[in-house]
């Protein structure tokens, strides 16, 4: 019954991986999020109604507890019970809402393998950096002996923008050590470590095997860059007089009250238009001295693509009101994060620096505060997928 069951965990493993790893024993889910104290829904409300940002959340948590000294009344957390010399699966996710987080666990390396369900060449780090609604699947050895570990989340943050700066905390618990045992802690990066953050994403490379190959689009049919901003629109209810919204190319997207595939396949009209920029309408320094006027154009706008055309996108962030790390993420779509950078995007300079053979793929990327991020996909998922920002807010608006 033993051999079997290890056997069992054996197929299992070679499933999960591509390549060899012995002794993985199980693996373990950390689902990283954020939790208020209030309503979530009096959360989104409030700020809808005011036009001001909501609420930051009040603690992150790892699998629903925020774990020990936060303050809390009841100190609870969630803990993971490992044995010595054995080869744990990790799978990290931010179901957060906003917040980019950095994961660590003291005393232990992070092998990370795949990301967003897509093989990675494997590489050790000792931190991850992971985005709302990214996935992370990390090895870890557990080669101590006996002990308490600190498994933390914390968030990153680089731009001048409230965070909700508190860290979830648990525990891997090797078996056989003494409750009164002291936790083994460890130091995490500060919110603004960009360059930890940029190093770890740069280390991201696609697998690109002979049995997963990494088939990057090397003809374009279409070249688009879009901006990503926030921006400021009239909203004679609000606090202020006015709405902080976001917008992809200046247009703010008005969610219509009918599905917009049903408008399209049964030819109802006014609906959408057909006329999504492919690119920005005023062209200026994106990152440096910003136009005076915030306000956006509002619009249910689509950019049609034949289906298996071949895109490349640019995500350009802007410092319209504040440079902000946006998450973004194509609906029904992996694509290959091709190029990455600070500063406006040069499509002379750097579009010659891509990675067109093994750039990590993925559903969900972030784009720099103040910087851009190249992806490439082939358009083979027909229907009407949204590219859209992670940010309640912004899906809000
Ligand atoms: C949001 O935060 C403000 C300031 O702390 C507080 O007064 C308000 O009640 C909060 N909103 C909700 C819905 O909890
Ligand atoms: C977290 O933010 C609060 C409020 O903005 C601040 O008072 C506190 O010092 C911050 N803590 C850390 C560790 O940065
Ligand atoms: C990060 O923030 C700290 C404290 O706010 C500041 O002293 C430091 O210069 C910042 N580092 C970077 C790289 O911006
Ligand atoms: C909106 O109003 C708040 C509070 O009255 C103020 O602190 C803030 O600066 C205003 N923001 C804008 C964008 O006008
Ligand atoms: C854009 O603005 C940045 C930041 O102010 C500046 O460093 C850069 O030189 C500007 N680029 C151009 C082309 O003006
Ligand atoms: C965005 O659109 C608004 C409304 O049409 C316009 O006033 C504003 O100048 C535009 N801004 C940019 C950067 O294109
Ligand atoms: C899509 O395009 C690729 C490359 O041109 C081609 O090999 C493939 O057959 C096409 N697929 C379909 C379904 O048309
Ligand atoms: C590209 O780089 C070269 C060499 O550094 C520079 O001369 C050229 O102006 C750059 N091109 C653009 C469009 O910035």
């Amino acid at each position: 019954m033993a051999m079997m069951v290890i056997r069992v965990m054996l197929v299992l493993a070679t499933f999960l991986l591509p390549f060899s790893v012995e002794g993985i024993v199980r693996h373990y889910k950390f689902n990283v999020g954020e939790w208020w104290k209030s309503d979530t829904e009096a959360i989104i409300n409030e700020a809808l109604k005011s036009g001001l940002a909501p609420n930051v959340s009040d603690a992150h948590t790892i699998n629903g507890f925020s774990g020990l000294s936060q303050g809390c009344a009841l100190q609870e957390e969630f803990t993971v019970k490992v044995q010595p010399g054995n080869t744990y699966l990790l799978r990290i996710i931010n179901a957060a809402l906003n917040d980019e987080l950095f994961f660590k666990i003291a005393g232990h390396k992070l092998t990370v393998v795949e990301v967003d369900a897509t093989y990675t060449k494997p590489f050790k780090t000792d931190t991850i950096v992971i985005a709302p609604g990214q996935t992370t699947n990390v090895l870890i050895t557990t080669n101590h002996a006996a002990g308490k570990y600190l498994v933390a989340a914390s968030p990153f943050m680089d731009a001048p923008i409230v965070v909700d700066n508190r860290t979830a905390m648990a525990t891997l618990h090797y078996l056989g050590t003494l409750d009164s045992t002291i936790t083994t802690l460890t130091s995490l990066p500060p919110k603004n470590a960009t360059a930890l953050a940029t190093s770890f994403i740069d280390n991201l490379r696609s697998l690109n095997s002979e049995k997963y190959p990494a088939r990057v689009p090397l003809k374009i049919d279409h070249n688009l860059l879009f901006t990503v901003s926030l921006g400021i629109n009239p909203c004679p209810t609000c606090v202020n007089g006015s709405r902080v919204v976001a917008g992809i190319n200046n247009v703010t997207f008005v969610m219509p009250k009918i599905s917009l595939l049903q408008a399209h396949f049964f030819n109802v009209k006014g609906v959408f238009t057909d006329d999504f920029p492919g690119n920005p309408p005023v062209l200026y320094n994106f990152t440096g001295t910003q136009p005076t006027n915030f306000k956006t154009t509002k619009g249910t706008r689509v950019y049609r693509l034949a289906y298996n055309s071949t895109v490349q996108l640019v995500l350009q962030d802007t410092g319209m009101i504040a440079p902000e790390n946006h998450p973004i993420h194509l609906h029904g779509f992996n694509f290959f994060v091709v190029g990455r950078g600070q500063g406006n995007f040069n499509s002379e300079n750097d579009t010659k620096r891509f990675n067109l053979v093994d750039p990590v793929e993925r559903n969900t990327v972030g784009v720099p505060a103040g910087g851009w991020t190249a992806i490439r996909f082939r358009a083979d998922n027909p229907g009407m997928i949204f590219n859209s920002i992670l940010l309640e807010l912004r899906k809000s608006n």
